[in-house]
């Protein structure tokens, strides 16, 4: 019985903050830009094939699972004996597919090391940023042998943020603060692993196909890459993301 109430009050805080309407709206953009999106999704899978195709067993971590979209599922099922996925909510659909599987273990975590909660929970602007500045990296209390951080990075500051700044109003310069040490505490936890990173780093407002518009989301430096591709995702052709523009994404995919 607590366990159930902790559950549901997690599922109520999570979705105050608006993560779960978000991970609907990834599915519902999708069926609406099959074609574009599926460009991006293959490029994603290519470059993580690449970047496993001489793993032999032992641990992967997805972070930022999701709908799976943009993962070679059924590849790294031969490549490794265990694959982690971890999210701050696994859509009930990828439960129920995957949870006979014995490779496949779901992880419901706040990849942002409990800033989530911080948030929903923070009377004061002030309350929230006292824990931030004193927050430690993601510990997930397991060795693994490759971590994939898939289309998240910029996930983790963007939805957080946003929040933030509908509760606090707060200014530019102090989510620019936010953003970079969200950024810096993943880039930071990536690094001590073999790791894959797959992230948007620009976007592109679009209009009459040529760029109005570009704006930098990453707010930290990458780490140095052993292997490196990139990309433009066409995420949005039919001005739902931004009223006046269609939206693309300069994509970053690096191993290190
Ligand atoms: C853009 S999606 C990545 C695409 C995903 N692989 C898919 O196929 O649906 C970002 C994912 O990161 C998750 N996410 C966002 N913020 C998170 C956080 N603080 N901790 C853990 N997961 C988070 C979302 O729930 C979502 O599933």
């Amino acid at each position: 019985m607590a366990l159930i109430s902790f559950v549901k009050l997690w599922r109520r805080k999570i979705r105050k903050a608006g993560y779960l309407k978000d991970q609907n709206g990834i599915i519902k953009r999708y069926y609406r830009e099959f074609d574009n999106w599926n460009l991006h999704i293959e490029n994603c899978k290519s470059f993580i094939v690449n970047v496993t195709h001489e793993s032999h067993g032992g641990k992967v971590a997805i972070l930022g699972s999701g709908w799976l979209l943009d993962i070679p599922i059924k590849y790294l099922e031969q490549k490794f004996d265990e694959i982690w996925l971890i999210d701050i909510n696994h859509p009930i659909q990828i439960k129920r597919k995957y949870e006979n599987n014995r490779k496949i273990r779901f992880v419901n975590y706040d990849l942002t090391n409990g800033l989530v909660e911080k948030a929903v929970n923070a009377n004061t602007f002030n309350d929230f940023n006292i824990f931030l500045n004193k927050s430690e990296l993601v510990n997930l209390e397991t060795d693994f042998d490759l971590v994939i951080s898939i289309n998240l990075l910029n996930q983790l500051d963007i939805l957080l943020c946003d929040y933030l700044q509908s509760k606090f109003k707060l200014n530019i310069t102090v989510l620019t603060a936010i953003r970079k040490r969200i950024q810096q505490n993943h880039i930071d936890f990536l690094k001590k692993y073999n790791a894959c990173l797959i992230t948007d780093s620009m976007e592109l407002l679009i209009d009459d196909n040529s760029i109005v518009e570009e704006k930098n989301l990453i707010y930290c430096e990458l780490p140095k890459a052993t292997q490196i591709d990139s990309w433009i995702w066409l995420f949005d052709t039919n001005k739902y993301y931004h009223v006046k523009y269609n939206t693309s994404f300069r994509v970053k995919a690096l191993s290190f």
